[in-house]
Formats: C-alpha cells, sequence, structure tokens
C-alpha cells in the first residue's frame, strides 16, 4: 500500500480517522480500545505538535481507488537508531481487511530505508489479541512495562484501573 507524509493540511482527517478507528465503533473488539478507554484518542493540536519541526512522520495511506484516507501510522526516531511506532489506525469501514498489515510492511520499509534499526512500540496489556497480532508481525515482547498514563488528559478517559503500556520490539537488521 503507498504511503505518503502528512503535511498539517491533512490533519484535521488523521484525527477523525484515528478517533474513530480507536475508539468509534460501538461494541468492545479486539481491534480497538472501546470499553477500555474513552473520549477522543487524539486532535489536530496534538498531530501539529507531533510533526512539528519532524520531530515525528505520520504515513497516510490511501485506498487505491477512492482515494480517501485508510489508515495512518506515526514514526518517531529515537536514540541508537530505534523508532518509534505508534498511532497505527485503520478506518473503521476497512478493518481486518489487510490494511494494518500492509501499513506495518511499508512503515517497516519507509524507517529501514531511512536508517533506523530497528522498532519499539506500545500496546494496552489487556489487548492480547493486539499484542499477538503484533507478535504475527515480528514483534516480541522486551519484558518491560510502563505505567498508563491516568493522569494525562489528553490520552482519554481510561474506564479500567488496570491498564499498563507492554513494550515490544523488532529489528529491522537483516
Ligand atoms: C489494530 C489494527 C491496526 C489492525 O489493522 P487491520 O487492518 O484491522 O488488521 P489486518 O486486516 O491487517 O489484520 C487482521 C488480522 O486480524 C485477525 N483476526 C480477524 N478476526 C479476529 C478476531 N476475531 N480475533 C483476533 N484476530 C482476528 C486476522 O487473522 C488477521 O491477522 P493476521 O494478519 O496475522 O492473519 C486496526 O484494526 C485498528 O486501526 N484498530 C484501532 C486502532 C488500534 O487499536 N491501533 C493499535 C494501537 S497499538
Amino acid at each position: 500500500m503507498e504511503l505518503n507524509i502528512a503535511e498539517v493540511k491533512d490533519l484535521d482527517k488523521v484525527a477523525e480517522l484515528v478517533n474513530q478507528a480507536y475508539r468509534g465503533i460501538s461494541a468492545p473488539d479486539w481491534t480497538t480500545e472501546v470499553g477500555l478507554i474513552d473520549g477522543p484518542r487524539t486532535n489536530q493540536h496534538s498531530l501539529e505538535d507531533m510533526i512539528e519541526n519532524g520531530a515525528s512522520i505520520i504515513l497516510l495511506a490511501l485506498d487505491n481507488v477512492s482515494r480517501k484516507l485508510a489508515g495512518c501510522v506515526a514514526l518517531t526516531p529515537m536514540d541508537s537508531g530505534e523508532w518509534y511506532l505508534s498511532m497505527l489506525a485503520v478506518s473503521p469501514h476497512v478493518q481486518s481487511s489487510g490494511v494494518g498489515r500492509s501499513i506495518m510492511t511499508g512503515a517497516e520499509k519507509f524507517a529501514r530505508d531511512a536508517g533506523a534499526r530497528s522498532l519499539k512500540i506500545s500496546v494496552i496489556n489487556v489487548r492480547e489479541k493486539l499484542i499477538e497480532w503484533y507478535e504475527r508481525r515480528g514483534f516480541t515482547k522486551t519484558g518491560d512495562t510502563e505505567p498508563f498514563p491516568y493522569d494525562d488528559p489528553g490520552v482519554g478517559v481510561p474506564l479500567r484501573d488496570d491498564l499498563a503500556l507492554v513494550t515490544l520490539t523488532k529489528s529491522l537488521m537483516a
């Protein structure tokens, strides 16, 4: 799937897509945070902060036929060639049809071509099926867990008090 780098003019649509993908579906499912966290996942202003000065790159996946936004992912270079991958989101209309898999393949290629040696992700601990999905993409748990940011209103309203972030990594070296 073709991935394009998002510009500021794209970010209202990206915020809408991310909020729909993470929390916009009515029933809890393995693909969403419904039942775990309420409220918006992000907003246009936060996304502008992310890409300001090139700190992060947001990649957009457009539907091959309609050219509408089908998904996105963010990449943030960190120390020692490790890049943080976050905000992977697929439009609810096309979830579970291979778009997420395809975005991950493209994002890995983008990061590798730009010099990344490994990717790091954080996944909410109780989303076991999503963790398994990343494991099928070649990620492995590092054994580290970070606290969920309960005191950050920017992440939404957590509905449970047992959330934490599990760290997984994937080497991009051949
Ligand atoms: C999670 C997400 C990125 C996955 O992308 P997607 O396009 O929906 O998923 P794909 O079509 O690429 O993959 C579907 C997978 O689900 C599996 N699957 C289908 N039904 C399933 C079910 N009921 N339970 C578990 N897995 C299921 C399929 O086997 C397939 O896995 P495989 O590729 O290893 O065989 C997407 O659903 C999404 O945007 N979710 C909301 C945002 C989010 O939670 N992002 C991740 C934050 S860390």
